[in-house]
């Protein structure tokens, strides 16, 4: 006999050999005479047969067995009789005759099935081991190694060196907050887990290294949702004297490689780009999902010819009027209406104004505009007979931020216009450089203060009024997002590589040099001594994960993830520690009232 086989491995070019398989019971059958298991292991299934008649102690065994034992069986691979062929698994059209069976070790009864459907995220998390068990989880964690494996390989050959840089580091400055470790042998003082290697990784370029990435683990404590986790991964990469093309290009290059790995298709380049404001204008998002071909338009001129108070006085305010084609909704009943209102009023919309097409144009607003603008709304919509025209009138950022997210649910629900199954990337350019921060009151960055401006904003930052608004407002920035059917799986930039510059956003930012010097001072050090010109850009490997794998969060394609609580449900972190742990790291607890004793 020869050693273990793998479950997989058992085809019909196998049958008749002896051979030994060892996995867990994941299901059993026990139809008197016969007794019928499947075994499984990391590749997959196999039917066993204990028989009597071929082994009288392998099948009196065999009546243990139980869901998630561990066995080691051997026999003889036979095909199985014609119409018991199970095309349900891959190797449904043989079984194992079990000669020999070994019980590795026993299994306490599970809280779960690994088979049922419907099980709570909570239970999942809690018994994450027998989780990470079923052949879903163990397919995505298959597919996110493919995935790594495959980019390491495409950056290897591109000529990239894979550095580790500290997870015990200073602040980074992506912009959310730090997860804090004390120093014991500083007291007092801290280190900040990264939000990114970004510091780092532009030394790593002032250091020579002209091509460096890692797949690095990055700490955010922010508010999480599907799409986040407070620790998560990137593909994270950075090089010497390439512009945004050539970066957009290799960036093309290592997910096409991805996408070639996991699911063998080929990923069309280059990827559609698009400026920050024509998506806004078009898809009232900086992450469009262009699955879905219907875009937004600008109703201003047929709204103006109207005399519907909501869209002139928004119009009079500075504000816009979007509309968007409701494919096929002039059907829609009052009460369907009501409750598309409603959720457009939670997407943060003062309400929905909406005109069907229906025989002529029916709504109680119609009569607020002549034939002709209503004509015009229905050309500029490409709007028919059993469509409805959906209106929302607000400020730019209001209006747009809604009509974007009634894009997308339109598009989900009425699926007229969706084609779900296309992959369809895109990046976002010339994003705006600066963002007012109303908390703070001032400018921030809106990636991060390395980023560098347009060249043909360089003079104006250096040379221009900095406390002018308008000059500020309309800088852009040599940034870059990628987008994967409305998700953004990564983003970068070329940085400035010039103290002078530097120093100068710094300024603009209202970060003063002592500041600057504090927080970014080793940088700014390192940028004096002849700093190569650079960029690069971070890929989120879990959410590409994610849609690699068809999940809908990022904790399906995480071995062990956080809840929205931040919680790890399964080793019980965060947790407590013993107060001798808190006084050698010099910490004083100070918790709300009612959180003592806790
Ligand atoms: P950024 O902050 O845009 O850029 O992050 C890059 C990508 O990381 C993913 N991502 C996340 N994924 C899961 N959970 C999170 N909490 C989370 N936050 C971000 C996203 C995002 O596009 N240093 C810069 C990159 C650079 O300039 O080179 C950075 O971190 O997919
Ligand atoms: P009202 O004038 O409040 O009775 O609203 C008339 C219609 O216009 C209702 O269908 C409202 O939902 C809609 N509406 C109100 N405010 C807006 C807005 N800002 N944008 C689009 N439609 C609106």
């Amino acid at each position: 006999m020869t050693g273990r086989t793998e479950c997989r491995a058992a085809g019909e070019d196998r049958i008749g050999e002896e051979l030994r398989f060892s996995g867990w019971v994941h299901r059993r059958r026990d139809h008197g005479g016969l007794i019928f298991i499947d075994i499984r292991d990391r590749s997959g299934l196999l039917q066993v047969v204990f028989n009597p008649g071929i082994s009288r102690d392998a099948h009196t065994m065999a009546h243990d067995l139980r869901a998630e034992f561990v066995i080691e069986v051997s026999g003889r691979l036979g095909r199985r009789p014609e119409g018991t062929e199970n095309p349900g698994i891959e190797t449904g059209r043989v079984e194992l005759y079990a000669r020999e069976l070994a019980i590795l070790n026993e299994s306490a009864p599970l809280p779960f099935g690994l088979e049922d459907q419907d099980i709570s995220e909570t239970l999942r998390l809690r018994h994450r081991y027998l989780d990470l068990r079923r052949p879903r989880m163990q397919k995505n964690l298959v597919a996110r190694h493919k995935a790594v494996k495959a980019i390491r390989d495409y950056l290897d050959s591109e000529g990239f060196l894979e550095i580790e840089t500290p997870m015990l580091t200073k602040s980074t400055p992506e912009g959310a907050r730090d997860y804090l470790v004390p120093s014991r042998v500083n007291p007092g003082l801290f280190y900040a887990l990264p939000q990114s290697p970004q510091l780092f990784k532009q030394i790593l370029m002032a250091s020579g290294y002209e091509r460096y990435f890692q797949v690095a683990r990055c700490f955010r404590d922010e508010d999480l949702r599907a799409d986040r986790q407070p620790e998560f991964t990137q593909v994270d990469i950075e090089t010497s004297f390439l512009d945004e093309h050539e970066i957009m290009r290799m960036t093309e290059g290592m997910l096409a490689a991805a996408f070639k790995a996991v699911l063998d298709i080929f990923i069309e380049r280059p990827f559609t780009r698009l400026t920050y404001r024509e998506a806004m204008e078009r898809f009232g998002s900086d992450k469009p999902d262009l699955r879905i071909e219907r875009e937004i338009h600008d109703m201003a001129g047929p709204a103006q010819k109207g005399t519907f108070k909501v869209f002139l006085d928004a119009l009079e305010k500075g504000g816009r009027v979007l509309g968007l084609r409701g494919m096929g909704m002039a059907g829609l009943s009052r009460k369907e209406i009501d409750d598309l209102t409603n959720s457009v009023k939670e997407m943060g919309a003062k309400g929905l104004a909406w005109i069907k097409i229906k025989g002529g144009f029916d709504s109680p607003i119609a009569k607020f505009f002549p034939e002709e603008a209503l004509g015009e709304m229905a050309e500029k919509l490409a709007a028919r007979e059993g469509d409805m025209m959906l209106f929302v009138a607000d400020r730019q950022e209001a209006a747009q931020a809604v009509t974007g997210k009634l894009r997308v649910e339109l598009g989900r629900k009425y699926p007229v216009d969706f084609k779900e199954d296309q992959w369809r990337f895109c990046w976002i350019t010339d994003f705006p450089l600066l963002e007012w921060d109303e908390e703070e009151g001032r400018f921030t960055a809106v990636h991060h203060p390395f980023t560098c401006p347009a060249e043909a904003d360089v003079p104006r930052v250096m040379e221009g009024d900095i406390t002018d608004r308008e000059l500020l407002y309309s800088l852009k920035a040599r940034a870059y997002d990628v987008v994967l059917n409305g998700y953004e799986i990564g983003g970068g930039s070329v940085r400035i590589h010039r103290q002078g510059l530097q120093s100068r956003m710094f300024q603009v930012l209202g970060i003063s040099p002592s500041d600057a010097e504090k927080k970014f001072g080793f940088l700014l050090e390192a940028l004096r001594y002849g700093a190569p010109p650079h960029g690069g850009l971070a890929l989120g490997l879990d959410r590409l994960a994610m849609l690699l794998c068809g999940m809908d969060s990022i904790r399906d394609v995480i071995a062990f993830p956080k809840t929205a609580k931040a919680a790890d449900l399964m080793s019980g972190a965060p947790s407590s520690v013993e107060p001798k742990q808190l006084r050698e790291l010099h910490v004083r607890l100070d918790l709300p009232a009612e959180e003592e004793g806790q």
